[in-house]
C-alpha cells in the first residue's frame, strides 16, 4: 500500500499540531512545517513519541525561497504530495475599522491570503501527481459573512478587526476559485472552520480544545472521491444548538 503524504504548515503548535497528530494516526505519513527550525525539531520529536511517521520541515509562508526550497525537498523525497494543509496563520491588529492599521493589515495578509497562495502554487505540481489530492485551507467562521452580520448569530456580536476576519474572507473565495480551477481534477480544495478553539491565537480564550478544532480539518483532508470541493465546512456555532454538530457554512 502506498503512504498518503501530508504537508501541514503551522505544525508546530495549536490545530496544526493537533491535525498533524490525528493524520498520522491515521497512517499518513506526516511533513509538519515551521517557520522556525527548532520549534519544527520539537513538534517532529513530539509528534513521534506517539508513534507518528513525521519530519519537519523548514517553511516561513511569507518567505518565496522558503517555501520552494520546501517544495523541492518533497519533491526530491516522495516526488508528489497527497495532502496540504493551510494552516499557518496570525491574527493581529484590532479594534473598530475606523482604526485599522494598515501595517498589521498587509502582515495579516502576507501569511493569511498571499501565503496561502504562494505555498498552494508551489505545491500544486506535487498535488496534481497525487492520485486524490486534498487541500485544506484553514478558514474561520469569522470570515464568513452571514454569520457575521446576523444579528440573531453569537458571531455578530464578537469584537474584530477588519485584518483577520476579512483575510479568511478572503481565504474563502481563494478557496472556491481553485476548486474551480481544478474541478476537472483529482484535486479538491476546501476550506474548514475549526470553531473557537483554545491557542494562543487568541490568547486561549477559546471554548474548544485543539484536538477538536483539528477534527473538521482532518475529515475534509481526507474526504472521499465522491465528496464535495469548493465548501467551507466546519464547526456550527449556532445560539440554539450551542453543541451543534460539524456541518456546511455559508460563504
Ligand atoms: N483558534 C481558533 O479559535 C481558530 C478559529 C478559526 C480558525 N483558526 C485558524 O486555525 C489555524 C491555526 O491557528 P491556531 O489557533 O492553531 O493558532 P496558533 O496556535 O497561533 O498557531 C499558528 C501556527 O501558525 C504558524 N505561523 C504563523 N506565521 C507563520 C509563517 N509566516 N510561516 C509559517 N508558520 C507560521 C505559527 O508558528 P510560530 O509558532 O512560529 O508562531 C503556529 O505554528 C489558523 O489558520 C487560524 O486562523 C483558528
Amino acid at each position: 500500500m502506498t503512504t498518503t503524504i501530508a504537508l501541514v504548515t503551522g505544525a508546530n503548535k495549536g490545530i496544526g499540531l493537533e491535525t498533524a497528530r490525528q493524520l498520522a494516526a491515521r497512517g499518513v505519513t506526516v511533513l509538519a512545517g515551521a517557520r522556525d527550525a527548532a520549534r519544527g525539531r520539537e513538534a517532529e520529536r513530539a509528534l513521534r513519541a506517539d508513534g507518528a511517521d513525521a519530519r519537519c520541515v523548514s517553511l516561513d509562508v511569507t518567505d518565496a525561497a522558503s517555501v520552494q526550497a520546501a517544495a523541492d525537498w518533497i519533491e526530491q523525497e516522495y516526488g508528489r504530495l497527497d495532502i496540504l494543509v493551510n494552516n499557518a496563520a496570525i491574527a493581529v491588529g484590532g479594534g473598530p475599522p475606523s482604526a485599522t492599521d494598515l501595517g498589521a493589515m498587509r502582515e495579516v495578509y502576507e501569511t493569511n491570503v498571499f501565503g496561502v497562495i504562494m505555498v498552494t502554487n508551489a505545491m500544486l505540481p506535487l498535488l496534481r501527481r497525487a492520485p486524490a489530492a486534498r487541500i485544506v485551507n484553514m478558514s474561520s467562521e469569522v470570515g464568513s459573512i452571514t454569520p457575521m452580520t446576523d444579528p440573531a448569530s453569537p458571531l455578530s456580536k464578537m469584537p474584530a478587526g477588519l485584518a483577520y476576519p476579512s483575510s479568511k474572507t478572503a481565504l474563502n473565495m481563494i478557496t472556491a476559485l481553485y476548486a474551480r480551477e481544478l474541478r476537472d481534477t483529482a484535486v479538491k480544495v476546501n476550506a474548514a472552520n475549526p470553531g473557537y478553539t483554545k491557542t494562543d491565537l487568541n490568547g486561549n480564550t477559546g471554548f474548544r480544545s485543539a484536538a477538536e478544532g483539528a477534527e473538521p480539518v482532518v475529515h475534509l483532508a481526507t474526504l472521499a472521491d465522491d465528496s464535495p470541493s469548493g465548501i467551507l465546512w466546519g464547526y456550527l456555532w449556532s445560539p440554539e444548538a450551542p453543541q451543534a454538530p460539524y456541518g456546511p457554512l455559508p460563504w
